[in-house]
């Protein structure tokens, strides 16, 4: 145990997590120069089209006679979940911060949160190799607002490969090694896990007690599942069979369960039943909730199975069969934010093939009629009649430069946002404290924060409380027709502004059709804004001159299928984007 050292990296987005990781690997030699492919911890497909880390991946190197295990971390806001999970299954993080851009609001978050699971913080400036950095002021604000010793600070670029050999010494010789009983019986946290075709669940795995063997005896405790380790090994970064997990290593184990309930991420693996559970981690929270369907309802077999095997890669993801009127059988879904929403989307489409439609995201709120209290995540289940209807409000606090405090206030305060203090950090820049409704919050708050402040301001929230509002149920109308998976509940100040806003938005997205197409947004039965989208025909022929009939029959047959990737409302053909695209302003 003395010669491992399990660590992981924390910074915001584009701080150079992935980059660091990649020279920390070349390093170690753990890839051949020839299998270094840039940013090879991102290795989702998505990851590297969006640039960003959306999964950890964990990775085993060798350093002198020393393994080094290294779970990489997401920065976005959305994926803190990610991060604790990381956190749990190490001794000490690297903290990585961009010598231009210094300390981020997401940034603070995810420190405090490793400082209250004793990791020990190694902080790390990075791309020092950079005209405009400034080193001297972000040392300053690493050692005032985290109260970290200044000598503990290391200079690096991630491009050039300065620091790195100094990084890998401070990892050996300032994170503690684990400690665990090495005879004790088994216990190892889950803080991952996969479907794999061939050998069923794969289990993501830090031994905290005791040792695995291949063949051994295999106890979920949470899930009371057992079964058998039909293989065990290392990340390098590829899967690579060692049949067996000592006390302290981070590894994987090849349950062979088909049950893909059996292993939840968080949940301890023993030798034994009768052996106490490791602390877990929270189950996370979902903030946001949307609808799931396929759009061709012959589909929903096959989404029932990708959402449960997404699940066990995506433990953030929850879910619940519903049945959504017009869009038939399908799930409403919760996610940590607007961009896990749109990951899980893509991750179904992509990863399993799936034509999807996914509903006007909302929060959840809580309706209080006759005495009882009641849940909506679904908005369009809002009764027309009620007491009292109360919403979350989330408590967000926001980096900014000075220079755009006033545009970052404005901000904050057209989406309904409540003023609580300003401290300042370093010279010129200001951590911003607000109280905001969340729905206000997640739509496109994040977007518009990055536009008003040049990038440069950056934010992170925590739930705080529900409070008691003046919210109505905004329906709409295409053709006519009520389009249940659009409707949103808005507080009654802003009913007209988004009303409008959304109707207009509509008749952007939604095609012409070979009839006008009336679009009405109402308030009970009160029309508050309409659209009309003009008929068009879209002849496709058109263009043939004469005779070919299997041409015609051909684009005919293409344009039948193009439809298929649409949502039909009645007689009206809706695209996918127009349930996330609308809310945004
Ligand atoms: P996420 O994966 O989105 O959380 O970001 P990340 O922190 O992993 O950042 P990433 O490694 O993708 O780096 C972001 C950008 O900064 C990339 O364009 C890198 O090439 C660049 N970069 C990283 N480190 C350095 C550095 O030391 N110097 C310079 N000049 N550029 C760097």
């Amino acid at each position: 145990m003395d010669n491992i050292r399990n660590f992981c990296i924390i910074a915001h987005i584009d701080h150079g997590k992935s980059t660091l990781a990649d020279r920390l690997l070349e390093y170690t030699k753990t890839v051949s120069e020839r299998e270094m492919k840039d940013q090879l911890l991102d290795q989702m497909e998505l990851e590297q089209e969006r640039g960003i880390t959306i999964k950890l991946q964990p990775v085993t190197m060798k350093y002198k006679e020393l393994t080094l295990n290294l779970i990489d971390t997401p920065g976005h806001v959305d994926f803190t979940y990610e991060v604790s999970r990381s956190l749990a299954a190490c001794e000490g993080a690297l903290l990585v911060v961009d010598a231009v851009q210094g300390i981020q609001a997401q940034t603070l978050a995810n420190v405090y949160m490793a400082l209250d699971q004793n990791l020990k913080i190694i902080p790390v400036i990075n791309k020092i190799d950079l005209p405009n950095a400034d080193p001297a002021r972000v040392a300053s604000e690493i050692t005032k607002t985290l109260s970290l010793p200044e000598n503990d600070i290391i200079l690096a670029s991630a491009k050039t490969g300065e620091g790195v050999s100094e990084i890998l010494e401070a990892v050996v010789n300032k994170i503690p090694s684990p400690s665990g009983g090495s005879e004790a019986p088994l216990r190892a946290l889950i803080f991952d896990s996969r479907y794999d075709e061939y050998r069923g669940v794969q289990a993501f795995v830090r031994v905290v007690d005791g040792r695995l063997k291949k063949g051994d005896s295999l106890h979920f405790l949470a899930t009371k599942q057992s079964g058998e380790a039909i293989d065990a090994g290392i990340f390098k970064p590829k899967l690579t069979s060692t049949g067996e997990l000592s006390t302290g290593a981070v590894g994987y184990i090849d349950t062979g369960l088909k049950k893909i309930e059996g292993v939840r991420v968080g949940d301890t693996v023993a030798g034994a039943e009768n052996v106490q559970p490791l602390p877990g981690y929270q189950e996370p929270r979902p903030v946001v909730y949307a609808g799931v369907y396929p759009i061709d309802a012959d589909d929903y077999p096959e989404l029932k199975d990708a959402v449960a095997k997404l699940k066990l890669n995506d433990a953030a993801l929850t879910f619940e069969a519903e049945q959504g009127g017009p869009l038939g059988f399908g799930y409403r879904c919760g996610f940590l934010g607007l961009l896990h929403l749109e990951i899980v989307q893509e991750r179904l489409q992509r990863e399993y093939d799936l034509n999807l439609i996914v509903t006007a995201p909302s929060v959840v709120y809580k309706v209080r009629s006759k005495g009882k209290e009641q849940k909506i995540t679904t908005p369009a289940d809002l009764p027309d009649e009620f007491d009292e209807i109360l919403e979350p409000w989330a408590t967000v606090e926001i980096i900014t430069p000075q220079s755009y405090l006033g545009k970052v206030m404005e901000l904050a305060e057209a989406r309904r946002g409540e003023y609580k203090t300003t401290e300042y950090l370093g010279e010129d820049r200001a951590i911003l404290k607000y109280e905001i409704p969340l729905f206000n919050l997640i739509v496109d708050f994040y977007d518009k924060l990055k536009s008003v402040s040049s990038g440069y301001a950056s934010l992170n929230y925590d739930l705080s409380d529900y409070r008691p509002g003046d919210l109505v149920r905004l329906d709409f109308l295409v053709n006519r027709e009520p389009f249940r998976a659009l409707t949103t509940i808005v507080h009654r100040s802003e009913v007209r502004s988004r009303g409008r806003a959304m109707v207009k938005k509509l008749k952007e997205l939604i095609p012409r059709h070979q009839f006008q197409v009336p679009i009405q947004a109402a308030v009970g039965s009160d029309i508050i804004a309409r659209e009309t989208l003009p008929a068009y025909r879209k002849d496709v022929t058109a263009k043939l001159y004469g005779g070919d009939v299997t041409r015609k029959n051909k684009l005919r047959e293409k344009q039948k299928k193009g439809k298929k990737k649409m949502a039909q409302i009645g007689q009206v053909n809706v695209p996918q984007k127009v349930f996330l695209e609308v809310l945004k302003r």
